[in-house]
């Protein structure tokens, strides 16, 4: 049995997972399963990334701290997850005080082994937000090219490199101020230090795939950098110890720990001997998860940091490619940025399960997601192949036969093809190949169709005295259904959980996949899974266009109505018509909901000498508690209005529409009764 601890990167804890996010930690979590099922000691641990300045100032941009973005954003990661049934064994936070400990436990370490330098350096600062900016917080037009609106670090049209003080008229993305040059001191990591080490560690080991090796190669040839491990507060992170919590450090330095951190506490909680995963000389196996973005980090600064401070180095770091929609790149206006949650909305995570495994290698490609391949492919292989098998032969063996297996093989020839590929099968999920794996095993569920199509039990059993074939037949094809179906159980946990319940067996390990079942007693047959409807496609990208319209920032809503508004003027009317609206002040004393109305909120003015009760469409955009105590613009000479809820009086003054909603409000000192003219 091996000992095994695999981790896949941590969601960084922004914004919600989309479908990209989702192919590598379906990739990971189909190899953990795999490894459980072979019977393997397996620990699967993930958590969220939670520091870092767009945390910060997502987060003070939605009047929150950051502490709840993360909480909000870590929860809606954590029920993505369960429902695309990726399954952790531990779910933590980088922010967590046992990461915090291991960290600084980590950095004295660094710093006892005069592996920390000060150094001071020069960085773009927003004088008005008072905050350094990180290269992407400012942008400008690329000094090469001339490309505009270009990120601080590279040009993404002509992919040249800088910084951001050489881009032409930059601007911070904080404030749109320009930014200046401040001197800063800051807390490196000596990586050139180490470059031998890292050099021999990178020779000798296997845990990297032949492109990150090249990657590597590439980097050193180039020079290895020392690294800038500190940021200036503000920051959202661990304060570096001693520094007055003027300094942070840099979120990519704690995130990896964070690693360590989430297993540390799986732990504690279930008795596991953590020393013997991480010393240097572990007999544990550790595997990191990762997308191709992020090699850098997980290829080069870890383990020289784990090397650096004693730790044992990883076994496998296994980069995944990204993900295309339909040949391109994800894309908001084309509605192929597709959330993990709006895909869930209309479609099982089984589907997309199996599609990505078609098309997982261990290589670092890109993969694509082909939406009407998707529907073509899962519906003919899972349910045109796999579980056409099973619905195939059921009905003559409960109907017949009393649910009853035969007791013998009616055909050795194809069991033992099919025995033969279990070797291979079991070698192309440990090498990461699902794609090659799948194409196997459906080529095994072919071969069960043929065997079932040649000996047509359904014209058999037309025939007197051929019951005895009819039972062996489809039998041995409940039999080939049961092996591929346990092949399959890493890819579609829940699928195979259904079909294990028609077969009525335990829970099948790995090894018992090519046993067969004689006079064995099966379950009736419900049909296992449902196809893919090709509406559903429309759906979710319809979803996500209207969730990219409805994420608009408010600029870019008030923005488009003013141009709207402004093509389209009302008739012009005379001085006479508009003094005809008495139009006065009004203070908001009291505001309430309106019981079965979702739009209206009944509002109680002071108009200085009376009271009016009105009801205003604006519920959507304000919460009655915010109204109570503001003065606004009321049409008073309004007829007052019966509506199912009672009289209106009056009418309240807003700008905008839908939810972007600006009630009117006057320049302070005006009184209730003013009249507006
Ligand atoms: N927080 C860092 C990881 C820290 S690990 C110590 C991070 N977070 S992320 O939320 O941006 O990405 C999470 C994972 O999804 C990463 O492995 C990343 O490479 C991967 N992907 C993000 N977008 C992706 C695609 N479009 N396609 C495939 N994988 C993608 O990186
Ligand atoms: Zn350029």
């Amino acid at each position: 049995m091996r000992n095994i601890l695999v981790t896949n990167a941590l969601p960084y804890a922004n914004g919600h997972l989309h479908l990209g996010h989702m192919l590598g930690y379906i990739q990971s979590d189909i190899w953990v399963r795999f490894q459980k099922m072979r019977g393997n000691q397996c620990h699967f641990v993930c958590g969220s990334d939670t520091h870092g300045t767009p945390i910060m100032l997502k987060a003070q941009n939605a009047g929150i701290k950051p502490e709840k973005l993360v909480e909000q954003m870590s929860q809606s990661h954590r029920d993505d997850f369960i429902d695309f049934e990726v399954e952790f064994d531990n779910y933590h936070s980088t922010h967590h005080p046992l990461n915090q400990e291991i960290v600084e436990q980590i950095y004295l370490k660094l710093k006892a082994s005069h592996l920390i330098e000060m150094r001071e350096i020069a960085q773009a600062y927003d004088p008005k937000a008072k905050m350094f900016l990180p290269d992407r917080f400012v942008k400008g037009t690329c000094p090469k090219c001339k490309a505009e609106d270009q990120y601080g670090d590279s040009c993404e049209v002509c992919s040249a490199t800088y910084s951001p003080i050489d881009l032409i008229n930059p601007k911070s993305v904080v404030t749109g101020e320009t930014p200046i040059q401040k001197n800063s001191e800051h807390f490196f990591f000596k990586l050139s230090k180490l470059s031998e080490d890292i050099h021999k560690w990178m020779k000798h080991t296997k845990a990297l795939q032949p492109e990150v090796q090249n990657k590597l190669k590439e980097w050193f040839e180039f020079g290895l950098q020392d690294w800038n491990i500190s940021r200036d507060a503000p920051y959202f992170g661990f304060p570096i110890p001693g520094t007055n919590e003027q300094k942070y450090f840099y979120v990519w330095l704690d995130a990896p720990m964070g690693y360590i951190a989430s297993f540390k506490d799986l732990c504690n909680r279930a008795g596991i001997d953590f020393e013997s995963y991480w010393k240097k000389d572990s007999q544990a196996e550790l595997y990191h998860f990762i997308g191709k973005d992020i090699i850098y980090f997980h290829a080069l600064f870890w383990p020289a940091i784990l090397n650096a401070v004693n730790y044992r180095t990883p076994t496998g770091i296994f980069a995944n490619g990204f993900l295309t929609v339909n040949g391109k790149k994800m894309s908001k206006s084309r509605g192929t940025f597709i959330a993990a949650r709006t895909y869930l909305h209309h479609l099982k995570a089984e589907y997309l399960r199996y599609y990505f495994a078609s098309k997982l290698t261990p290589r670092i490609d890109d993969i694509d997601l082909n939406l009407e391949d998707f529907v073509q492919k899962v519906n003919s292989d899972v349910v045109g192949k796999v579980v056409n098998i099973a619905s195939r032969c059921a009905g003559f063996i409960n109907k017949q036969f009393n649910g009853v297996l035969a007791s013998h093989i009616q055909d050795q020839q194809i069991v033992e093809r099919f025995h033969a590929m279990h070797e291979e099968i079991t070698q192309l999920f440990e090498k990461r190949d699902f794609a090659q794996a799948l194409r196997i095993i459906m080529n095994l569920a072919d071969q069960a169709n043929q065997y079932i199509d040649y000996h047509k039990p359904w014209q058999l059993n037309k025939t007197e005295g051929h019951e005895a074939l009819v039972h062996d037949v489809c039998s041995l094809g409940i039999n080939l259904f049961k092996i591929i179906i346990g092949y399959l159980k890493p890819i579609m946990p829940e699928l195979t959980l259904k079909a294990e319940g028609f077969l009525n067996i335990n829970q099948m390990q790995w090894a018992e996949i090519p046993n067969l079942l004689f006079n064995h007693k099966i379950n009736a047959f419900k049909p296992l899974i449902d196809r893919v409807e090709a509406e559903k496609i429309e759906l979710i990208i319809e979803e996500t266009k209207k969730m990219q319209t409805e994420a608009m920032s408010v600029k870019e809503t008030q923005k488009a109505q003013v141009t709207k508004n402004s093509l389209n003027i009302a008739d012009e009317i005379k001085i006479d018509d508009f003094l005809k609206v008495d139009l006065r002040i009004a203070k908001i004393i009291e505001a309430d909901h309106v019981e079965g109305s979702d739009k209206l909120l009944r509002l109680k003015l002071d108009l200085g000498q009376e009271q009016r009760q009105v009801f205003s469409g604006i519920k959507s955009a304000y919460s009655p508690e915010k109204l109570v105590g503001k003065h606004t613009v009321v049409v008073a000479n309004l007829a007052p209005r019966k509506m199912r809820f009672g009289i209106s009086e009056g009418m309240v003054l807003c700008a905008g529409e839908g939810d972007s909603l600006y009630l009117l409000e006057p320049d302070e000192g005006a009184l209730p009764g003013m009249r507006i003219g």
